[in-house]
């Protein structure tokens, strides 16, 4: 067999992944490790796909998205955080986020580029950057700072090939805010340093308390013309297997990831987008519904490990994930998924999968049930105090 190419061999297997198929030798084990809502995506969403379908959406549709989707969109983020994108010009739907993520790279580094990275950061970064020839560089979180990321991180980490920063607020594996003050700091050392920002938005709506704020750095000044903002359907409506996602930015880096999609994929179906409409129009309830329930989760998650042994925690701003501190069992991070998942029948994500920095943090996800949530607590609990 011929060799395959080095930018394949570039991908990586997340280890949620992992820990996915290493749990299904565990089938009563509760679960912290998935990475989407605990919800079906609502009655209305799939009506609307089905009618567009029966009425003959079946077609391929426009490379950038659907029109009625395209400006529902921009609707949507003017009406809720002042973003004002043109529907005709400086947006794209893409196939999920992942792919607005995908082609912002492509359309923004080029071979052996730097690209600034959050560390720890969502693992799918790490093996889209390796696949288009770029390098990361990681910016570092510091649990010290809540994760936050700072502007002096950010400027220190800048090489002379450094062309583009990827911000993930709220982020997932940290569940942290970038400060606005902080974000605004944050711009100043882009725009001094001539920097592209894609700026990954997909948690946005999952925000939990009155005083933190979650603004987007392309509403900062002068940096919406150097932003590529990504955002998506995914977790915000319950819709991760829609696979609908989209990217605002400037015309001529839209336009660019446009042809870039009809190179690729062409476009998105059809009855999925009306389904997406009606997400926008009607979805106000499915959100409420979940962020009540994080809300929930995320204080419950937070005052049992508090009262566990061995391990600590902060408090996550936003975003539905916790990184807990396992490093005093003296266990590194993948050891204590694995024994924690065989020994006490809890499933969670070693943070090492996301960057240097993880190391020594697992991972949960608390989108599960009140009550799966409590006897998962429960369970890692009484585990820890046998060791
Ligand atoms: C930080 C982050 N960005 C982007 C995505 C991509 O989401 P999707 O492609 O489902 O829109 C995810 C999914 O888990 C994520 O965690």
């Amino acid at each position: 067999m011929p060799e395959i190419s080095q930018r394949a061999q570039g991908a990586l297997y997340p280890s949620v992944r992992e820990m996915f198929e290493l749990a299904a030798e565990e089938p009563d084990a509760i679960s912290f490790a998935i990475g989407e809502p605990g919800f079906d995506t609502p009655r209305p969403m799939i009506d609307a796909a089905y009618e567009a379908a029966v009425h003959g959406d079946t077609h391929y549709t426009p490379n950038r998205g659907a029109a009625g989707l395209r400006e529902a969109w921009c609707r949507y983020r003017l009406a809720h955080d002042g973003l004002d994108y043109d529907s005709d010009g400086e947006i794209i739907i893409t196939t999920g986020g992942m792919e607005a993520i995908y082609l912002a790279l492509i359309a923004t580094l080029d071979i052996g580029d730097d690209i600034l990275i959050p560390d720890p950061g969502y693992a799918n970064y790490f093996g889209q950057v390796r696949m288009v020839h770029a390098n990361v560089v990681p910016v570092p979180l510091y649990a010290k700072r809540s994760f936050r990321m700072c502007a002096r991180d950010v400027e220190t980490a800048i090489t002379p090939r450094t062309k583009a920063l990827l911000l993930n607020s709220p982020s997932n594996p940290t569940g942290a805010i970038i400060d606005p003050e902080e974000l605004a700091a944050i711009a100043k050392v882009a725009t001094e340093h001539d920097l592209w920002v894609i700026s990954d938005e997909v948690y946005r709506a999952f925000v939990y308390d009155d005083d933190v704020r979650c603004l987007s750095i392309a509403s900062m000044p002068g940096m919406k013309e150097r932003t590529i903002v990504v955002d998506s359907f995914s977790k915000t409506f319950a819709m991760t297997g829609w696979r609908i996602g989209c990217a605002f930015g400037p015309k001529p880096v839209i336009d660019r990831m446009t042809i870039m999609q009809e190179n690729v994929v062409s476009c998105v179906p059809g009855s999925l987008q009306a389904g997406a409409v009606a997400a926008l129009e009607g979805g106000s309830d499915i959100l409420a519904t979940m962020k009540s329930a994080y809300q929930t989760n995320r204080d419950m998650v937070v005052a049992a490990i508090a009262d566990m042994p061995l391990v600590s925690c902060n408090v996550p701003d936003g975003a539905f994930y916790i990184l807990v501190d396992v490093s005093a069992t003296g266990m590194d991070d993948h050891e204590f998924a694995v024994r924690l998942l065989h020994e006490g029948k809890v499933v969670v994500t070693p943070a090492s999968g996301f960057g240097s920095r993880g190391r020594g943090f697992v991972r949960l996800s608390y989108v599960g049930t009140t009550e799966d949530t409590a006897e998962g607590l429960r369970r890692m609990r009484s585990w820890l105090t046998t060791l």
